[in-house]
């Protein structure tokens, strides 16, 4: 076998989304009708017009020296742009040196593990997780521990207490979350960073926290998202404009160190470092240029918010018990009867694709990604109602 035999292990257990994708692909070949697909987070709608236009003047400007290396954490316009965005939005004053621009917002939580962890050092995440987290955390040789959430999906402080041990080095949370639409409270936060900060006392490095916060600006109902940065000091937060302007294909995003962790110039040092020799190098140069002038600029938040409207009064009708997505583009019910995957299987009978919990580590639930059109969703519902109804006559409802 010509592969190692860890990624041979991991592809033997191919990802739900990407089975699911793949299912869908083959449905909409054979025909048949129309497949409503909820399965993946790739948003369905064009970024917005000045991230057009802004691509456009720098794409058209020649100035010498445009395509060349850079320092490898961006350029120091753009990290300005950046820092004085974030400090507008969190009670903390960053510069362009605690910014580094990354590949995504998965270079960035790659990164930040790698500037982090030592071999066999323990990464704390929240179940139900983002996927890629554990193979992240093992791209660093690092031991991936899951705590679970409270049945509201808020994060549970005394959950990931309870996981802490000697090696622990980092916790990892993602706030808006993926796969639950939940938005953290700010009170949780803050007792997070408390329990954070004791079990930091006496270490020789203190336990960091990892936010990663790609779905940040997409909140329905709060002028906007809690803090993790305010809520603790040894804090990086990994994000990227990938859903907030519409843009995962573009990869561009960035890592922010929090200007009171500890020695936050030896870690902005030692993140270069790693976002070079991870072999990202530097962010897309031309990408740079132009989230540094569409840093205030969202996709239309209302497409979204109509959507999660809709769908969360429906499916509260119906009868399906689910956490209030107050964030991100997903919703998290849970499955009538119990079992994910005999859920799900029931939905693809209605040509509807959704993912089980059973993938992020939360067996019982099945995620719905709503950034689709509206149509999808209006050509969906009746396939939601008539399979939830065919569950609870065949089992009581959990
Ligand atoms: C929770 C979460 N983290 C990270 C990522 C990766 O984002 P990017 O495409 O910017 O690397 C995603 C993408 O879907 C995500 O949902």
């Amino acid at each position: 076998m010509p592969i190692s035999k860890q990624v041979a292990r991991y592809l033997s257990k191919a990802s739900w989304i990407r089975k699911l994708f793949e299912e869908g692909q083959q449905m909409k070949r054979e025909g048949g009708g129309p497949v409503y697909d909820f399965s993946i987070g790739n948003p369905d709608l064009e970024p917005p017009a000045k991230f057009a236009e802004a691509l456009a003047t720098m794409a058209a400007e020649t100035t010498h020296g445009r395509h060349k290396y850079m320092a490898n954490v961006g350029y120091p316009e753009t990290r300005r742009a950046v820092a004085e965005s974030l400090s507008a939005d969190h009670d903390v004053t960053f510069t362009q040196d605690n910014i580094v621009m990354t590949v995504g917002a998965g270079g960035a939580i790659n990164t930040a593990l790698k500037t982090l962890i030592d071999p066999g050092d323990e990464v704390i995440a929240v179940a139900p997780y983002f996927v890629e987290y554990r193979f992240y955390v093992e791209n660093h040789a690092g031991n991936f521990v899951l705590a679970n959430a409270k049945s509201s999906f808020d994060l549970s402080p005394e959950a990931i207490e309870e996981k802490i041990t000697d090696k622990t080095q980092v916790v990892l949370i993602n706030n808006p979350n993926n796969p639950t639409g939940v938005v953290y409270a700010q009170k949780t936060l803050d007792k997070l960073g408390d329990i954070l900060r004791r079990h930091s006392k006496g270490r020789e490095r203190p336990i960091f926290l990892i936010d990663d916060a790609p779905y940040r600006k997409l909140v329905y109902d709060m002028d906007k998202c809690t803090s993790a940065f305010e809520a603790y000091e040894n804090t990086l937060m990994g994000t990227s404009h990938s859903k907030d302007l519409g843009i995962p294909g573009e990869r561009i995003g960035f890592l922010a160190i929090s200007p009171r962790c500890a020695d936050p110039a030896r870690v902005f040092e030692a993140a270069a470092f790693c976002n070079r020799t991870l072999g990202y190098v530097n962010a897309p140069a031309l990408m740079q240029r132009v989230v540094a002038t569409v840093q205030n600029e969202t996709i239309d938040l209302d497409w979204y918010r109509r959507k999660r409207d809709r769908l969360y009064g429906e499916l509260t009708r119906m009868g399906y018990s689910l956490p209030y997505p107050a964030g991100a583009f997903y919703i998290f019910p849970k499955a009538p009867g119990g079992d994910d995957i005999a859920f799900i299987e029931k939905l693809k009978e209605h040509r509807v694709l959704v993912v089980p919990g059973t993938g992020f580590g939360m067996p019982g639930y099945f995620r719905i990604s709503y950034c689709v059109n509206d149509d999808l969703i209006e050509g969906a519902l009746p396939a939601f109602e008539a399979a939830i109804k065919e569950f609870k006559n065949r089992a009581p409802s959990t």
